[in-house]
């Protein structure tokens, strides 16, 4: 009886939670179920239909729409499978193709035909062939069980799932859960992997601005680069061959240059990563107190490591860029997360509904602890919080050969045992090879070196003393040299003399011919195993954090199965998790603070403002100030002045980058690449106030590609839409003729 009554509910949960009723600029919604946004979104200036926007019947939006690489999003542009993306998503493609000589990253680039396309091993994109909700499995495979009980039953059902949707197909597909494991639906993809490098700006366009002027409005980046997809002679999926064609795709993005305004319906269609909007306030005072400030402190440690040698020379800057972009984003991103989430009171916030919510669970059993639960959970949470930042990758992993280290000893192990198993040493092999090659790419002796020691010097100092694990107390006896950070100096020169595992070329003589008993006593090795998560948890946490978590997914269940059933009108939309998502709104202007407004648009005017020869950040090409100073916008240009970038409220976050900005036609007005600072707690807390999307207009993209690239062979391939010009009635051409 309660089970049956539990489908009916989730049946009507389903039902309910896609009625929208608010203003809907907040919200990342599933494409499938779109439908019961529509009259919105047409009231808001949409002209086309639902099964536009997606269909597994017919061509629809869906299909011209990329997960790019599994991080970005990008957009197919002609019937020649061109891809449009951000330029930081071609960021490493373009790095890894350059070298002090030929520097296509500081350069830019433009493929003049098919054959100057530079194919990019690793890189893919996926389609989304269709979607479909598999909550009934689920429920009905996982009926009766506690929630602690679910997971295997889950992973179980997810296989079973999966293997009948693409038996016998090429396809690829995953089981995921919305409203905290209160939902869960089924997506099944098509994955390409010849992807070749087309076009990118220079990166003084395509990251102008760079670190400072990251998250922030207003904005002067030409944040895009063009790819190709290829596929094999039958248009399927195929491995790189030089002899593969271009895809021809289901559908296309038409390009348009007609401009924005205040107010333009405007769409981002695409794979946003990750929001946490259902945080309570516990996990904010979390973030902003404890977290943020960790991470944030470890991630300057490379930063200002790696700069000093990326200052030295080009190799060095080419071989760290990519890497240190990416590092210094997300060092951004948690200053501004923590800085906006104490200005707009979000724990505060947070707290009000938590108590109104307490208030409204007094009388039902099931709800009525759930906050109680939480502070219980993260009362014993808390105090392993900078541990456990230190613990992962932003800390004690954050050297690479530490977890390497980890990794080649579980192949060498491997190796002995499975010896006779030749395919499998073969395998091993190659990965291994990939390993180091991948390893050698960013090693710097002098920068590593310094970072391994600073972290560690900053965990002895930051960490509880009554915290510390052994290993750490082991060094800091064995190699005392006056302070922390002279012993943990000491301790890295040691580790750097004596061990394989770290120097690339011994490390390469070394994995040539590994050895157990070399490995065992190696004090690389000795050092690494103790950071290898799992042993690090066990030795450190016991099951502190493992039963936290456990604590927290449960909790979260249960508050999400309650928020729905507290306000079964409201329009609740999932958290983020990497799948394809609308988020419809406008284009419009805001106010950072009290007597202003920003734009929605900023100009080349301001760029040219910006510039400063020779900077790291706002340096520009020639060719772009000698096209500036001849007012040479041609078509792309408007009121004497180009467009650079504009804004609009939709709702998006990291993996977004890239995701094609469409108007009310159905036409491509920008790729959105970023965030506002305003509203950099956005992930955690939506503020329709502040939050906007920032995005660079395609009327300066085609001008990029056009005046500046002089690829044409580009610009013929997409399909542009221009203002049409004003149709002449027969009186007006009378009088014309006159
Ligand atoms: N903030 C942008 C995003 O996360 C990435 C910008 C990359 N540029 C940079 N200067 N690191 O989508």
């Amino acid at each position: 009886m309660r089970n049956k009554l539990k489908q009916a509910w989730l049946i009507l949960l389903i039902i309910l939670i896609y009625i929208p009723n608010t203003k809907a600029d907040e919200g990342m919604w599933l494409p499938m179920l779109i439908g019961k946004n529509y009259e919105q979104m047409k009231k808001q200036g949409f002209k086309l239909t639902p099964e536009d926007l997606y269909s597994v019947n017919k061509a629809s939006l869906k299909d011209a729409i990329v997960s790019f690489g599994g991080f970005c999003t990008g957009e197919i542009v002609s019937k020649n499978g061109l891809i449009f993306t951000n330029h930081h998503c071609g960021y490493d493609a373009a790095a890894s193709n350059s070298t002090p000589q030929n520097n296509i990253l500081d350069s830019g680039f433009y493929a003049k035909s098919n054959a100057e396309e530079k194919p990019i091993p690793g890189l893919f994109v996926r389609f989304l062939v269709r979607m479909a909700d598999v909550t009934p499995q689920v429920s009905e495979a996982i009926k009766g069980l506690p929630f602690e009980k679910r997971a295997a039953k889950v992973a179980e059902i997810t296989r079973t799932l999966i293997g009948d949707a693409t038996q016998g197909t090429n396809l690829e597909a995953e089981v995921k859960d919305i409203f905290k494991a209160n939902q869960y639906l089924l997506f099944i993809y098509e994955r390409y992997s010849d992807i070749r490098l087309v076009g990118i700006p220079p990166q003084s366009i395509g990251k102008f601005g760079g670190d400072t002027d990251n998250w922030e409005w207003p904005r002067h980046t030409g944040d895009f680069s063009i790819f190709r997809v290829y596929a094999g002679a039958d248009n399927k999926p195929a491995q790189y061959a030089a002899n593969n064609k271009p895809y021809t795709p289901k559908k296309f993005l038409p390009v348009s240059i007609k401009g924005v305004k205040n107010g333009d319906f405007a769409m981002v269609y695409g794979f946003p990563g990750r929001t946490d909007r259902y945080l309570t306030s516990y996990g904010v005072k979390v973030a902003t107190d404890l977290a943020n400030p960790t991470i944030v402190k470890l991630r300057d440690i490379r930063l200002k490591a790696w700069k000093e040698e990326m200052d030295k020379d080009v190799a060095t800057r080419l071989k760290l860029s990519s890497e240190y972009a990416n590092i210094a984003n997300y060092w951004k991103y948690y200053i501004g997360q923590t800085e906006q989430l104490k200005r707009h009171k979000i724990y505060e916030e947070k707290q009000k509904q938590e108590a109104e919510f307490t208030k409204w669970a007094a009388n039902k059993p099931e709800y009525a602890n759930l906050f109680s639960d939480y502070e219980k959970a993260y009362k014993t949470y808390e105090p392993y919080v900078i541990q456990n930042v230190y613990a992962g990758f932003n800390g004690l992993l954050a050297v690479n050969w530490v977890d390497n280290a980890n990794t080649f000893a579980t192949a060498i192990n491997n190796l002995q045992t499975k010896k006779d198993d030749q395919a499998y040493v073969a395998n091993v092999k190659q990965e291994t090879s990939a390993t180091l090659d991948a390893y050698e790419l960013t090693y710097n002796e002098t920068a590593d070196k310094k970072i391994f020691a600073q972290i560690l010097t900053s965990f002895y100092n930051d960490v509880p003393k009554s915290q510390h694990p052994k290993f750490i107390t082991l060094i800091a006896e064995n190699y005392w040299a006056n302070s922390p950070e002279a012993t943990f100096k000491k301790y890295a020169d040691y580790l750097w003399d004596k061990s394989v595992l770290i120097t690339p070329v011994k490390l390469r003589q070394f994995m040539a011919n590994p050895n157990k008993e070399v490995l065992e006593k190696d004090p690389g090795y000795l050092y690494a195993k103790n950071v290898l998560p799992s042993e690090y948890a066990k030795a450190n946490f016991g099951t502190i954090i493992t039963d936290y978590a456990a604590q927290r997914a449960k909790l979260d269940n249960l508050y999400l199965k309650a928020l729905m059933e507290k306000n079964p009108n409201a329009a609740i939309y999932p958290d983020a998790n990497s799948t394809m998502r609308i988020s419809y709104g406008q284009i419009q202007n805001y106010s950072p603070k009290d007597g202003m407004t920003y734009n929605i648009q900023t100009n080349i005017d301001g760029m040219v403002a910006k510039y400063q020869p020779g900077d790291d950040e706002f340096d520009l090409p020639k060719s772009l100030l000698d096209a500036y100073a001849k007012k040479d916008f041609r078509e792309y240009g408007v009121n004497g002045t180009l467009p650079v970038n504009f804004i609009s409220n939709n709702d998006i976050t990291g993996g977004n980058s890239g995701s094609p900005v469409i108007n009310g036609n159905g036409e491509l007005i920008g790729l959105a690449f970023d965030g506002n600072w305003e509203a950099m707690s956005g992930d955690i807390a939506f503020d329709k106030n502040y939050k906007r999307t920032i995005s660079v207009d395609t009327r300066f993209v085609l001008w990029c590609i056009d005046v500046l690239g002089g690829a044409k062979n580009i610009i013929n391939e997409l399909d542009i839409r221009r203002d049409t010009p004003p149709k002449l009635s027969i009186k007006d051409k009378m009088i014309m003729k006159k």
